[in-house]
């Protein structure tokens, strides 16, 4: 019943919304033999290739990316398997490669509507990269480069899609993050490599040990290293800084009076989603601004000031902000609800997150299978019942619609520089996340070679495009952001000192709020009770009842469990209710694989509409 609430409100809002239409994406050739020769000349007359279908679990390739700055082609990561052996000229077409994808209906020259750029390309143009030409494949903005993984791919000087370029004059460079007081060794270690649209500035996260950072810094081509590994033609990291407010400000503090203070003027990353279109903001996943509701939220690169983008209480990831920033693109599992037994209720103030952020950001998948649909948002973000207009909502829902649910977007959704059009990409649900003891059952492809990734443009039919805009050289230096010099060590955050505080609801009412870290236990457990009295911050809602919930989490442990018992009472605009089960809820997740696994339950009931938890490994 829940389930056709939420559609019935996104169809509401379709009411004024822009019309859209959407094509599929050409790609090379799918088998599912691996078997040396398997692409034959039936699966490929021009010899060009096959790509690898994957039927069960790990399905993260083909992935799509940016499109080139005049927008008639596409960059993607495919897996090539079934070459035939050297010196076969069809032999290079194998393992992870960066291809082009015309999207104008037009082909290269040998009649293909793609190209393999980096097959073929002769071991002594790519000296020192870790070949991981995988994540998030990017087009520079000069249109003679490419982006992808921690790698940065020249294409002779000559423009990605030009006749001219080939594996002879193709080279493939790794990045170099200089970690070490003196510059030695090799690199540290980078994910999620966003590119700035000044071509010159990079974003990426690392890890210390289970805590992610964000960085920026400044890339510079240096053709000949003299300290670090490779030293190899290489593109330099330089002018880093650490994306964590220097003046130590978090979200959750604590006063002078013993009162916990929540500063929504401050950031504090979850994981930093690179840049938006005009360079001028970071955007990233951040600390919550209401309990368990993970969210958007961009921040001035210069000023610090910081915006929220979405506030749907399902969850989001992956965002992607237009050039003239005045729209959003994100992956969203709204329309799901899937989370909204965790979310749903508004206006919990986020302290409890101290403890349960790392389950609710998980609950979000089934292992491989992602909810994520794209949606379209404006530069104001949601808000009031604005929650923007899902992209693909067009379509009966039936196998290979494009808005079958079984067909689910993955990282990173991507704007056309001129604001017209939208690439997304969709896996379809495969086993163990349905089949077998699964009550989901598989869906069957419906793609005409059985492929089960499809990438879409949707275009904007109603908008008239605009010329690129003259991006503004990023600067080097973060005004408001953390100096980061090779070799320091990060600094740890600052964590909550337990005891018992005090929270001033912004409108009236207050809660009482106990943190305390268990004396007995030899791995880290900490408990958030949380006792509302009247509170509210918005205005419109009170609440009433407690929420008292304990981590625990081993030392370097990925796996994280929640003790979770609730009864929170909200009367007035929204009247609901959060309430586990007599035995409370009690959950654990491995937050490396997703899988839904609780006994015990948790029910949200807002205005009457029941929320519950999916089935465990559903
Ligand atoms: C590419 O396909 C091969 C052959 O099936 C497989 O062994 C390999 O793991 C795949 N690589 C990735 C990154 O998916
Ligand atoms: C690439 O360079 C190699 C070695 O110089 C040469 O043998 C080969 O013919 C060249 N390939 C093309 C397509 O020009
Ligand atoms: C859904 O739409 C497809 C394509 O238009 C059509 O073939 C199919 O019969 C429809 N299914 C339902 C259940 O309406
Ligand atoms: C905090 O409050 C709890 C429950 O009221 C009480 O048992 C505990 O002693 C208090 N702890 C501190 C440090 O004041
Ligand atoms: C909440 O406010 C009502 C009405 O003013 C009052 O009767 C009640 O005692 C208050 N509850 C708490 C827990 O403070
Ligand atoms: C599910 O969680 C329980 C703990 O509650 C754990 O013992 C069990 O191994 C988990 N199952 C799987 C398949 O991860």
């Amino acid at each position: 019943m829940h389930r056709e609430t939420i559609a019935s409100l996104l169809t509401l809002s379709l009411a004024g919304e822009e019309p859209i239409s959407i094509v599929e994406l050409p790609l090379p050739p799918s088998i599912v033999d691996d078997s040396v020769g398997a692409c034959t000349g039936n699966n490929n007359p021009r010899g060009t290739g096959c790509i690898k279908i994957v039927l069960t679990g790990d399905d993260s390739l083909p992935q799509g990316g940016t499109f080139t700055p005049d927008g008639t082609a596409l960059v993607a990561t495919v897996n090539y398997t079934g070459a035939p052996a050297e010196p076969h000229p069809a032999s290079i077409y194998t393992g992870v490669q960066t291809i082009l994808i015309k999207t104008d209906g037009s082909t290269f020259p040998n009649g293909d509507p793609w190209k393999c750029i980096t097959c073929g390309v002769p071991a002594s143009n790519q000296v020192g990269t870790d070949r991981k030409l995988q994540d998030y494949p990017r087009v520079f903005k000069d249109g003679k480069r490419f982006l992808v993984g921690t790698n940065i791919i020249h294409t002779g000087g000559h423009r990605v899609d030009s006749d001219l370029v080939t594996p002879n004059n193709t080279f493939i460079y790794p990045i170099y993050w200089p970690v070490t007081a003196d510059g030695s060794g090799p690199t540290g270690a980078m994910r999620e490599l966003r590119l700035h649209p000044d071509d010159t500035h990079l974003s990426w996260s690392s890890f210390a040990g289970s805590d992610q950072n964000g960085f920026y810094g400044r890339l510079t081509f240096n053709p000949a290293p003299t300290t670090g590994e490779p030293r190899a033609p290489r593109y330099d990291l330089t002018h880093v800084n650490l994306i964590r407010p220097k003046n130590g400000k978090k979200i959750l503090s604590v006063n002078k009076k013993h009162e916990l203070k929540l500063d929504f003027s401050t950031m504090e990353i979850g994981e930093l989603r690179g840049f938006s279109g005009s360079g001028n903001e970071l955007v990233y996943i951040g600390y919550p601004w209401e309990a368990c509701n993970f969210d958007a939220f961009a921040v001035n690169i210069r000023n610090g000031k910081v915006r929220r983008l979405t506030a749907h209480p399902e969850y989001v990831d992956p965002v992607d902000i237009s050039a003239d920033d005045k729209w959003s693109v994100v992956l969203d599992t709204r329309g799901s609800d899937r989370n909204m037994f965790l979310s749903g209720m508004r206006g919990i103030p986020p302290i409890s997150d101290l403890v349960t952020s790392s389950v609710c950001a998980s609950v979000r998948n089934n292992g491989y299978r992602r909810f994520f649909q794209p949606i379209l948002i404006d530069q104001y973000g949601d808000r009031g019942d604005y929650f923007g207009q899902q992209i693909n909502a067009a379509g009966n829902g039936s196998n290979g619609a494009f808005n079958d649910p079984n067909w689910n977007a993955r990282a990173d959704p991507q704007f056309s520089l001129d604001g017209t059009r939208v690439m997304y990409y969709q896996t379809l649900v495969k086993t163990p996340a349905c089949g077998g003891a699964n009550p989901l059952p598989c869906p069957v492809s419906n793609a005409p070679d059985g492929r089960t990734t499809r990438i879409m443009v949707a275009t904007f039919t109603n908008r008239t495009p605009y010329p690129a805009p003259k991006f503004k050289l990023g600067p080097d230096t973060i005004p408001w952001a953390t100096p980061y010099t090779p070799g320091m060590t990060i600094p740890s955050r600052t964590e909550l000192t337990p005891g018992n505080y005090t929270y001033k609801g912004q409108y009236c009412g207050e809660a009482h709020v106990y943190i305390t870290t268990s004396p007995t236990s030899s791995s880290p457990t900490t408990r958030v009770r949380v006792d509302f009295a009247n509170l509210s911050d918005d205005g419109e809602s009170t609440l009433n009842g407690y929420e008292d919930i304990t981590l625990t989490q081993a030392s370097g442990s990925w796996v994280v469990r929640n003790d979770w018992y609730s009864d929170i009472i909200q009367e007035g605009k929204v009247n609901g209710r959060k309430k586990t089960g007599p035995g409370g809820f009690h959950i654990t997740m491995d937050v490396t694989q997703n899988y839904f696994n609780a006994t015990g339950e948790l029910i949200t009931v807002l205005d009457g509409v029941e929320y519950r938890q999916p089935e465990n490994f559903t």
